[in-house]
């Protein structure tokens, strides 16, 4: 080496090194204010230590660069003084004592009865990108760790507390909260939520956000069809659907979880959740720590559609199993709408052929298998393969199905019994229950108490039997009724109550070793439908069940609200036969197009389809495979809402925007009435894209020869639509050309 290139070696080493030691890390603590400043990108989150010694937030929105401005003073309600300060200062996580009459993050109750909790600051540390404080009541030994993990690349804060008993006695925790997040301070806040019911989950609600508290919340031991724990709170008139301020939110919990929004008299703005309090009285010994479900949080300035970008782009990046977010998801074959309970090697292999040969990548045998299971009164428990019906196991049907090039999956129902079953004549005091009290059962079926460890352990080696004795590639896990009578009668009355919590903890515990033993297999999370998703499962399974609604208008709305909260990458959608269970008979293009907006999967009985379905489906199967990857891992416009007219349509772009697919469907045709071109988004402008066309038309796949726009044409005059009839249906490919 020569001297000029030592030379600048050195000069490049030491602006290096003065890069390391000035780059900013995304947690930051500013000492001589004492206030925290999480820069999670695109988004600043800011909150300080005040004079009280407590944390009082400061900021939360689009990333402020100036850290000057941050002051614990500026974020107090202007006629503070008037009121308890407990009450209008906007605390971090604040307990319910010295007045608080707010929502509290934590609600205790010692053994002597004091009830009175107030959390001071004690101490903080910051590793990378995560920030732990430790807090301490004023008074007694019980300590709450708030973990701040931030994701700069999203400009999501994911918050969680440890409660740490280090008193010598009992506590019992009232309700355990994970975050309390505040808005700018004001009125006028509209907030949307997600409810529904079996089969028609997935609905959006928006409705104005006025003085007093709204409650979202699941109090039946699992996520529910009824609420999802997802809120969006924008300021309405403010925002469209690309445009303007939206904060929003999502609790990895699979339990019951409540979630509130609250204006106070002062129209301060709070979202506080976590564990529901609803008879949660949970029994922390001296020395146990309770950790409560992460909340994760964002803000985005790009409306209600960025908000499903960045929650997508989150989902896949960050809380998906082993990197599965990137990964093409297989098209997938499931039997359970072609023979319900009537499953045997015979017929399945006959499916199996017939899925093979349109180019079904997975086969999934459903419910019917095991036990005694010929409906569903029965079987549950007992989980070995029925003999009358696989007289040689399941071995003869995976070779076969691994033979025709697919891999095999298989449904489970592992957290519930059936009366008439075996382990229930062996068992009868593993069931969830109240010693004496009638057992309350749910489509004939009763809960396992999985908060026991010996049960707990059961089921774990079951499942990890199966998979190991048989060469399974995905279980279809599914969980279909709530929790009824939970008792816990083996345990001391005053620890009864964890059984809300120590369940959904035993099933996580026995889905994370499952798949640290098995770390090829894939999990799908049902529930009765849409009833278990949530960021907490999606930790641990690859695509959820959305709906038991498979019908594709219904499924238009049903989609469109799941992805509100939830990735295209997950959600599963079947092709299945018509017509429906709600009478309605669409065109098989249609329920293709429909169900190529996620993870496609077919459950028809294709010993029905003609040889023109076969026709179709084989098309559609490899069109379907020429863009997965645009709509699994894309970013989603919403064009038109299935909820508001007539006409529905989504676009899906890639990130890199070179390639990007749109489904529009025609619901009805109203006599003389054309239809609106569609604007497209998300595209390069000054790029020019080739459009080819699947038109619709039972057979006909990519037809008119192909068209050339530019990205400005597409985006500002859009793309014109020829759908006529009722339900019709087309989906355009667009690929960007170098002209
Ligand atoms: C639930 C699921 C269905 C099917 C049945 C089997 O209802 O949502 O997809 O698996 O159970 O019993």
């Amino acid at each position: 080496m020569n001297v000029v290139s030592r030379a600048l070696c050195a000069v490049w080493f030491l602006m290096f090194s003065y890069l390391i030691a000035h780059a900013q890390s995304p947690v930051r603590f500013l000492e001589a204010k004492k206030i925290f400043v999480l820069d999670a990108g695109k988004v600043s989150y800011v909150f300080g230590i005040n004079e009280q010694n407590m944390l009082q937030h400061i900021y939360w929105g689009k990333h402020v660069w100036r850290e000057d401005d941050f002051t614990t003073a500026h974020s107090l309600p202007q006629w503070a003084s008037f009121d308890l300060s407990t009450t209008t200062t906007p605390y971090e996580y604040p307990g319910w004592g010295a007045g608080l009459f707010v929502e509290p993050s934590l609600k205790v109750t010692f053994p002597d009865g004091n009830r009175d909790l107030v959390l001071h600051y004690v101490d903080h540390h910051i590793d990378g990108n995560t920030l732990t404080l430790t807090l301490k009541d004023i008074q007694r030994p019980l300590l709450v760790h708030l973990h701040y993990t931030v994701f700069p690349q999203t400009g999501i804060v994911r918050r969680d507390a440890a409660i740490e008993n280090r008193t010598s006695t009992p506590i019992v925790l009232e309700s355990a909260q994970s975050a309390a997040w505040y808005l700018p301070q004001g009125e006028g806040y509209r907030l949307r939520y997600l409810s529904g019911r079996w089969a028609g989950e997935w609905q959006l609600t928006e409705e104005p956000v006025h003085s007093g508290v709204k409650v979202l919340e699941s109090r039946r031991g699992s996520t529910s069809v009824q609420t999802n724990p997802w809120f969006a709170l924008d300021r309405d008139g403010n925002t469209d659907s690309e445009h303007g301020s939206v904060w929003f939110g999502a609790l990895g919990w699979s339990g019951s979880w409540r979630i509130s929004i609250e204006q106070t008299a002062h129209q301060q703005v709070r979202v506080t959740g976590g564990f529901n309090s609803f008879d949660f009285g949970y029994h922390l010994a001296p020395g146990e720590t309770l950790t409560t479900p992460p909340f994760y949080a964002g803000y985005t300035d790009e409306g209600i559609g960025g908000t499903s970008r960045v929650l997508h782009e989150f989902e896949r990046t960050e809380i998906l199993p082993n990197g599965s977010g990137s990964r093409a998801r297989p098209v997938l074959y499931n039997s359970w709408e072609a023979t319900l309970f009537d499953v045997n090697e015979g017929g399945q292999i006959a499916l199996a052929d017939k899925a093979a040969s349109l180019g079904v990548e997975r086969f999934v045998m459903d419910d019917g298998w095991f036990g005694g299971r010929n409906n569903d009164h029965a079987g549950l428990g007992d989980w070995y393969v029925n003999p009358k019906k696989f007289p040689n196991g399941l071995g003869p049907l995976i070779r076969h199905i691994k033979q025709l090039g697919m891999d095999f999956g298989l449904w489970v129902e592992p957290e519930m019994i059936n009366p008439d079953s075996d382990l229930y004549r062996k068992h009868p005091d593993w069931a969830m229950h109240f010693e004496g009290r009638p057992r309350t059962e749910a489509r004939n079926q009763l809960m396992l108490n999985l908060a026991r460890d010996d049960v707990r352990e059961y089921v774990f080696h079951w499942l990890d039997e199966l998979v190991t004795n048989n060469d399974i590639a995905f279980l279809k896990w599914d969980y279909n009724r709530n929790f009824s009578e939970p008792g816990w009668p083996e345990v001391p009355p005053a620890q009864q109550k964890n059984i809300w919590v120590r369940f959904t903890q035993n099933v996580y515990d026995i889905l994370d070793r499952l798949r640290q033993k098995h770390p090829k297999l894939e999990i799908e999370s049902c529930s009765g439908g849409g009833g278990r998703v949530d960021l907490g499962i999606m930790r641990r399974a690859e695509q959820v069940w959305p709906s038991d609604d498979t019908e594709a208008l219904d499924r238009l709305t049903i989609q469109h609200g799941f992805t509100y909260a939830y990735t295209p990458h997950v959600m599963m959608d079947w092709v299945t036969d018509v017509p429906n269970f709600n009478g309605r008979s669409v065109p098989l293009q249609f329920r293709f197009l429909a169900a190529m907006q996620g993870s496609m999967g077919i459950g028809a009985n294709l010993n029905h389809w003609t040889p023109d379905d076969v026709t179709v489906a084989k098309q559609m199967i490899v069109y379907y495979k020429s863009i997965r990857e645009i709509v699994q891992n894309g970013l989603l416009y919403r064009l038109a809402s299935p909820t508001q007219g007539n006409l529905s349509a989504n676009q899906y772009v890639s990130s890199d925007k070179s390639q990007s697919v749109i489904f529009a469907f025609l619901h009805s045709q109203q006599f003389g009435r054309g239809l609106p071109s569609l604007l497209l988004r998300g595209l390069d402008e000054k790029a020019v894209y080739q459009i080819s066309q699947v038109d619709g038309k039972p057979g006909a796949n990519t037809s008119t020869a192909p068209l050339n726009l530019s990205g400005a044409y597409l985006m500002n005059y859009g793309i014109g639509l020829k759908l006529a009839g009722d339900y019709d249906s087309v989906s355009f490919k667009l690929e960007r050309i170098s002209e």
